[in-house]
């Protein structure tokens, strides 16, 4: 997991690749979207802008994916999401391949960020996390989701 502010995305430590992805994704200008994907680059770089109420983290599960990064940035609103590192996911269900998602029941030492308008996290291949839980009560929020195949940040081998 990393996190950093649109506004200071220089700073954040992000692979070139995922720099680009979100700096792509803001120069589409998400808060004025409706909700639905968005190709960025084919398959492999794309978006999702989403519009809903959160909710206490008690009544969501986690989810862990294998083959896309999620560049979770948050247009309005507050949102808090709980995490863990690789391999913390418990209680996973089935996995999803072709959707590529799985869903877990709980997360072993969970981790909270707080998102604020312009704030982003990133999660990587086998990250759980749970977005879109409240802070204090549910508030309508947008966000968009920025999805990156891993493989975009693997040179092709010689
Ligand atoms: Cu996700």
């Amino acid at each position: 997991m990393m996190m950093g502010d649109s506004q200071t995305l220089a700073s954040a430590g992000l692979h070139r690749v995922l720099k680009e992805a979100l700096t792509q994704a803001l120069s589409e200008s998400p808060h004025e979207k409706a909700p639905g994907h968005y190709a960025l680059q084919g398959d492999d770089i794309f978006m999702n802008v989403m519009q809903f109420a959160t909710q206490p983290s008690g009544d969501k599960k986690a989810e862990l994916h294998e083959q896309y990064i999620d560049i979770q940035l948050l247009l309005s609103g507050e949102e808090r999401i709980h995490y863990g590192v690789a391999g913390s996911a418990l209680g996973c269900e089935e996995k999803h391949v072709e959707e590529d998602y799985q869903l877990c029941a709980q997360i072993a030492d969970e981790q909270v960020v707080t998102l604020r308008p312009g704030m982003f996290a990133v999660f990587f291949p086998g990250e759980p996390h749970k977005p879109g839980c409240m802070v204090t009560s549910p508030q309508e929020i947008k966000k968009v989701v920025i999805k990156v195949n891993i493989n975009t940040l693997t040179p092709p081998s010689p």
